[in-house]
């Protein structure tokens, strides 16, 4: 793209205040500028103008498969999912392109130390998860790793320089995400430098789209996987591809399933279940109506009590046909490094505008069936969120030693 022509598409989004520098920039400078025109979509800040959450429909309260049921069933459910397993038609897709600023590192989050007495990494405890069900099944599985432009470099050399934490390297598929532009509360994209966008990654939700732009869906097809197991990188006790639940999702001909916990408090930030206009759907924690966060059945509990530990499976013929289907942004107020009107970089310690994300949660309503499937919190959700307190390093360090995990 020349400079006419990125003149002419920024003018007709009103983002021209972006070529404000471009003549005291080096021609190399110039022309990462022109790129990153070119390649990214300015549609989304026109957002910023509705401060929009997407509308919902009618919600109501959703049952999940509790545990009784699930342990009346588990042998059942756990052969499906081994045979499931050793026939390779399952894989697992770690969602890494997050930024994990709440943690205070500017490194990508599974690279953080969270071992007491030895060296322990959160990438190390996720290969350790998947090798658990490896064993269980005696068969190796693959693993995608979804990272972002502001971390790919690091983590992938990371891994490689930790020889993948001794998992079969063959089995370890990288791709990237996509990056949204930021923007100020008027819808005007923020300027990282002068001659860069300020852009984060585009959230969680398009991974799968991510996925097949990068070529591993062809990887996919070429080994017959069916199923695909997603995961966080934050929750250290995250069970992954675990048999039962693979198991359960694939006997009971769900297109998608989806793991949850009661919650502890109507505050606790997870996403929680529910019906909307009677289908399966999630609403985001800080989404959640005050009306929703509170409401009790009439036995005093939660009626929104499921939340999702963000560990879902989903079908791959399914997720295909979302394909063709957007999902919609979600608008965040945060707090994002600039460059002001005199070129100087500011780093703001108040928000000052939004960030544009896909959540992955979207992808529930838009599928025909999902199980909800309850599972023990103090298991499998050792989430590792913020630096002390709640949902911490030091809540999750004890979470492990609990289940027996030497730190
Ligand atoms: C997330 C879930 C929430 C769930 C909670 C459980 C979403 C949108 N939110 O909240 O419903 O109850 O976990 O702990 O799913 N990520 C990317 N790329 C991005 C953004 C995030 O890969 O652009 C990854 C992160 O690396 C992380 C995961 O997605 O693995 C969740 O990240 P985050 O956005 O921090 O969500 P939470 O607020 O923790």
């Amino acid at each position: 793209m020349n400079y006419n022509e990125a003149y002419a598409k920024l003018e007709q989004c009103g983002q021209l205040h972006i070529l404000k520098y471009y003549h005291e920039l080096t021609q190399e400078q110039q022309n990462a500028l022109l790129t990153e025109i070119e390649e990214t979509d300015f549609s989304v800040l026109k957002l910023a103008e509705k401060q929009s959450i997407p509308k919902r429909g009618m919600i109501s309260p959703i049952p999940a498969m509790p545990l009784s049921e699930i342990e009346k069933q588990r042998q059942r459910f756990e052969a499906a999912g081994i045979k499931a397993l050793q026939e390779g038609k399952a894989a697992a897709v770690l969602l890494a392109g997050g930024m994990g600023t709440r943690l205070g590192s500017d490194k990508p989050k599974g690279m953080y130390n969270i071992g007491i007495t030895k060296e322990l990494y959160i990438f190390e405890r996720m290969i350790a998860n998947l090798m658990e069900t490896v064993r269980t099944a005696g068969t190796k599985l693959h693993l995608f790793i979804m990272t972002s432009d502001k971390n790919h470099t690091q983590t992938t050399e990371f891994f490689a320089e930790k020889q993948y934490f001794g998992y079969d390297r063959n089995y370890i598929h990288f791709f990237k995400q996509e990056m949204a532009p930021a923007s100020d509360y008027n819808g005007l994209a923020l300027m990282e430098e002068k001659w860069k966008i300020a852009t984060s990654p585009n959230g969680n939700g398009g991974w799968f789209k991510s996925m097949a732009g990068s070529g591993m869906l062809d990887i996919i097809k070429m080994h017959g996987i069916e199923y695909l197991n997603v995961f966080a990188v934050d929750n250290v006790l995250q069970r992954i591809a675990d048999p039962v639940f693979l198991g359960a999702v694939i006997e009971q001909n769900y297109a998608c399933g989806s793991k949850v916990i009661r919650k502890v408090s109507p505050e606790e930030k997870v996403g929680v279940m529910c019906l909307e206009n009677n289908h399966p759907s999630i609403v985001e924690y800080y989404e959640l109506t005050e009306e929703m966060r509170y409401e009790k059945t009439t036995d005093g509990d939660l009626a929104y009590n499921f939340g999702v530990i963000l560990n879902y499976l989903f079908r791959v013929d399914q997720l295909e046909s979302l394909l063709r289907n957007t999902l919609p942004y979600h608008v965040a107020e945060k707090k994002i490094p600039y460059i002001d009107q005199n070129g100087n970089s500011v780093v703001p310690k108040e928000t000052n505008g939004y960030k544009y994300e896909l959540f992955i949660l979207d992808m529930i309503s838009m599928l025909d069936t999902c199980l909800p499937f309850e599972v023990v919190r103090e298991k499998e959700f050792a989430p590792i969120k913020n630096k002390t307190g709640v949902d911490s390093v030091e809540s999750a360090q004890k979470l492990l030693q609990q289940n027996g995990i030497e730190l």
